[in-house]
């Protein structure tokens, strides 16, 4: 076997073998496979498409490219939730407190934001001395202990997937419904999970511009978690506007710690929280009534449990809970102005992608790898689409330490 057969095959549209997938796979994580041998293959793939069993074939081979993490010393059913990504997107943040304050062992690894999507780990780095990259066996203990723990992805989880997925990024190959479903099922299988809940995005803000590519990138991961015998559910969500109200990363714990303590509830978000939720209760064995469920859900924010099960897994992770009780401390940034409506109106559109490029030229995201986020920095929405406003009314409010240029285009009326 050698990788040019294989190249020359997928380029003719040919289906590959398990083989071949694992040579390949195997070949370009220990480094025997050129960088650009894995462009072509991977630009064919792209091109003409995998089969079910080719892309479980992928999945299998990127998951068993490092270590499988074992959580059966956890005990009971382990139920792992991913996003496809969005904008605004808190839903790991506020959601997994839940579900963990009601029983739900929560081992989650989570990703950082690249180019305009947020990601959770530098949201929760907003948090002072919150450490998102300890080490596998204290992960377990705070899910023992604590019932939940949230950390970075460990380095050598699905490193082959890393690789592809940095090449992919860097020719142009991401949005393909193949290789998204085997990139975000290998990681799913490498960290554990029995069961897994996803929440697969579609708008402007997501890889998915429409809902019936979302179903098939859904439909596809669906069908690998069965032949990988791991239940797997979906959701679709809209990301045609972001999230809730808070975009940027101090921002959002601080929407975070409002929607638990049930202060603020946005309803979009407060929407896609009940219905993971309530579908991973079920997949945990906790209820299979989804209406029942969401109420529990509701009723362990009333109560200040799921608030309460944050501020442990803050604390238990050498968090500063002192900026989550008072979200005064996480302080203000250096310039903050406000976007008016200049009519009487209706909000039709606040593209989420427009959102998300403005909020990381404020800083908020990287560009590149190793760019330095401002985590201070981003915006809250004071309307949102479907909302009447008066001229001169607060649209939103800019957060930035630098001199702040309005964005154009953020509002359609
Ligand atoms: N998220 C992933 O983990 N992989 C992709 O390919 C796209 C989104």
């Amino acid at each position: 076997m050698n990788i040019l057969e294989i190249i020359e095959k997928k380029t003719k549209g040919k289906e590959l073998s398990k083989e071949e997938i694992e040579y390949f796979v195997e070949g370009y994580t220990n480094g025997e496979v050129a960088d650009y041998q894995a462009a072509a293959l991977i630009m064919a793939i792209f091109i003409k498409g995998m089969s079910d069993q080719e892309t479980t074939d992928l999945t299998l081979a990127m998951a068993n490219s490092g270590d499988i993490l074992d959580l059966s010393v956890l005990g009971g059913i382990i139920v792992d939730k991913h996003s496809t990504g969005g904008v605004g997107d808190k839903v790991s943040l506020v959601l997994l407190p839940i579900i963990s304050s009601l029983g739900v062992k929560v081992a989650k690894m989570s990703g950082r934001g690249l180019g305009f999507t947020g990601g959770t780990i530098d949201k929760l780095e907003a948090i002072p001395g919150y450490r998102t990259g300890i080490t596998e066996e204290e992960f377990i203990k705070n899910v023992q202990e604590v019932g939940i723990s949230i950390i970075s992805q460990t380095k050598n989880l699905a490193p082959a997937d890393k690789k592809i997925y940095e090449l992919r990024d860097t020719i142009s190959c991401v949005e393909s419904i193949p290789l998204i479903a085997s990139s975000i099922m290998s990681k799913k299988i490498a960290s554990g999970a029995q069961k897994i809940m996803l929440e697969v995005t579609y708008g402007n803000g997501a890889f998915m511009k429409n809902i019936e590519d979302a179903k098939k990138l859904a439909e596809q991961m669906v069908r690998i978690g069965e032949l990988a015998n791991r239940e797997t559910k979906y959701i679709l969500t809209n990301m045609n506007e972001p999230l809730g109200y808070s975009i940027g990363n101090s921002l959002e714990i601080i929407e975070t710690a409002q929607f638990l303590k049930g202060e603020v509830l946005a309803e979009d978000l407060k929407h896609v929280v009940l219905e993971l939720g309530a579908n991973m209760l079920k997949l945990a064995g906790l209820g299979d009534n989804i209406e029942e469920n969401k109420s529990k859900m509701m009723e362990n924010i009333k109560n200040g449990k799921a608030y309460q099960k944050f501020l442990q897994m803050v604390e238990r992770q050498g968090g500063d809970i002192s900026y989550i009780e008072d979200v005064e401390k996480f302080g203000k940034t250096k310039y903050m102005e406000d976007m008016v409506s200049p009519i009487d109106g209706t909000i039709k559109e606040i593209p989420a992608i427009t959102i998300a490029k403005y909020v990381c030229s404020l800083g908020a995201g990287r560009i590149k790898k190793d760019d330095v986020i401002d985590m201070q920095v981003g915006i809250v929405l004071h309307k949102k689409v479907g909302d009447t406003v008066k001229k001169g009314e607060k649209i939103f409010t800019v957060y930035s330490n630098k001199p702040i240029e309005m964005p154009t285009n953020a509002v359609v009326f």
